[in-house]
């Protein structure tokens, strides 16, 4: 079935939002910036058509409650934060591992503990990468609902691992296949030279546990995509042929609402006051996310090519980023004084939506995380695109090659090439093309949350839907 067809096709109205409360929903955010801002996005939706909420949540990198007083929190006992295995961005396959191991017998505890209580569970809504929670939900006969924090053409890239290993590629690369434009067969968004970082550096663990992800989805009984309808057309019918369950598109989420405190470092509002004095659509702003780190050697290169581009800049360098280096001490001194000059200004964590809305941004140097990726479409800021690992690949080719609103570093953080990138989308005709596009697409994707929009249609086909569950209203 067509998901959007599912979208459209459900008949009931939504019921008054006081009568929903007493159908409580539990939702299990993965514990990383990019997967708890949207869940605690959807989580706000989902109060306001009047569900109950309660965050279930591990220790490491919890919610801080006091920001989200409509929310129930629950945090997931017994396992030490301690024992957590993140110091590096390699250890990210091993967390997920971790967490899908040594935290289900206490989230079952806990979510059994939830039924036999007056409220109940109408529905678990789970992170993908929460993937063994399925059999818990079997067990407690819960029905389950994914939340897919990237887009769909991840999904059904990570849906295309298999094929992959049949061809061959899971392994690592040789440096002329680093740099080769040929497209991957079956995979055609992707090019050979994507397949290295796509897989990280550990290819194997990558691989199996992008299997596992797409295999703890199927069978779900919904999929909660934070995408919209008219970003994700070429993918739809793929994924209605290959997924046939029921699915909503109702992105971006984070347009429904303000802002929220959701960030797990503190945001530096002093750039945005530095932003009003610039020039409108003056400023590169430049992010790597929340995970993403660089060695010593791209740090300097990056340096470079902001400061010989003459462009002005506002650069997030999140502590412990830099390999080897714990914030800007290997920046020389002659380098801090041209920013001080007045060109540049540095922080370790901005308020991202607010610093991607501001008048004075005019392009975005990034990693192309999902979120960072739907946030720069939805204030009209082309991209320069430099995905460093997994879905980044995926989303940057669709940025660069599909809805054709960002430039790509082809070889990697080099300072001609970033130069020459900011120099052809914030000074050059081309520029202004991309800038055209990328608003044509934020106009598109800000109308679908709009009364009779795709999203709009979605979120109230999801919220019949849930109501639909025998027991949701207890
Ligand atoms: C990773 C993956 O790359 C991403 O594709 C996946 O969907 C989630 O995990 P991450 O590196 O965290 O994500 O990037 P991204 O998805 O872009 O999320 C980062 C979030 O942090 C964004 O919501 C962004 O607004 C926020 N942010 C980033 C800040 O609030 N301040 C900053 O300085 C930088």
């Amino acid at each position: 079935m067509d998901p959007t067809t599912i979208a459209t096709t459900t008949t009931a109205v939504l019921t008054t939002k006081r009568s929903n409360r007493s159908c409580r929903l539990v939702l299990l955010p993965y514990p990383l910036q990019g997967h708890i801002n949207p869940m605690l996005q959807l989580a706000n939706i989902l109060y306001s058509k009047g569900f109950s909420i309660t965050i279930l949540h591990t220790h490491y990198n919890s919610p801080n409650p006091v920001n989200h007083p409509n929310f129930n929190f629950v945090p997931i006992p017994g396992v030490a934060e301690e024992k957590y295995p993140v110091s590096s961005i390699d250890n990210l396959i091993s967390l997920m591992r971790y967490l899908n191991d040594k935290c289900m017998g206490a989230v079952e505890d806990c979510l059994e503990r939830m039924a036999l209580e007056d409220e109940g569970v109408a529905c678990l809504v789970t992170d993908a990468q929460w993937f063994a929670t399925q059999s818990i939900a079997d067990r407690l006969k819960f029905p389950r609902i994914v939340n897919w924090t990237s887009n769909v053409s991840t999904f059904l890239t990570f849906a295309a691992v298999p094929l992959l290993r049949d061809m061959g590629y899971v392994r690592k690369f040789t440096d002329q296949e680093k740099r080769s434009d040929a497209l991957v067969s079956g995979v055609e968004l992707l090019k050979v030279r994507d397949l290295s970082s796509f897989l990280t550096s550990d290819p194997k663990g990558a691989s199996e546990l992008m299997e596992l992800l797409v295999l703890g989805v199927k069978p779900a009984q919904a999929i909660i995509w934070n995408t919209v309808k008219e970003l994700e057309e070429l993918e739809l019918p793929k994924l209605s042929h290959d997924f046939p369950s029921s699915h909503f598109l109702i992105g971006p989420l984070h347009k429904y609402f303000p802002p929220l405190s959701s960030s797990l470092l503190t945001q530096d509002q002093t750039c945005i006051s530095w932003l009003d004095k610039q020039a409108p659509n003056s400023v590169l702003y430049v992010s790597f996310g929340s995970l993403a780190g660089v060695e010593e050697s791209q740090f300097q290169e990056i340096a470079w090519g902001l400061a010989n581009s003459k462009q002005p800049f506002l650069w997030v360098v999140r502590p412990g980023s830099i390999q080897g280096s714990e914030w800007l001490e290997s920046l020389l001194d002659g380098y801090l004084e041209k920013i001080v000059e007045g060109k540049g200004y540095i922080v370790k964590w901005a308020p991202q939506q607010e610093v991607l809305a501001h008048f004075a941004i005019g392009g975005f140097l990034t990693h192309n995380g999902w979120n960072s990726t739907l946030e720069s479409i939805c204030e009209g800021v082309p991209m320069i695109c430099s995905p460093r690992f997994g879905d980044q690949l995926t989303i940057a080719r669709y940025v660069t090659d599909v809805w054709k609103i960002g430039v790509e570093l082809k070889n990697g953080l080099e300072r001609v090439e970033i130069e020459g990138a900011i120099k052809r989308l914030m000074a050059d005709p081309e520029g202004l093309e991309i800038r055209a596009r990328v608003n044509n697409l934020k106009e598109k994707v800000n109308n679908c949350l709009k009364k009779g929009g795709s999203s709009y249609s979605s979120l109230e086909d999801l919220v019949n839907y849930i109501l639909s569950f025998k027991g949701g209203i207890k």
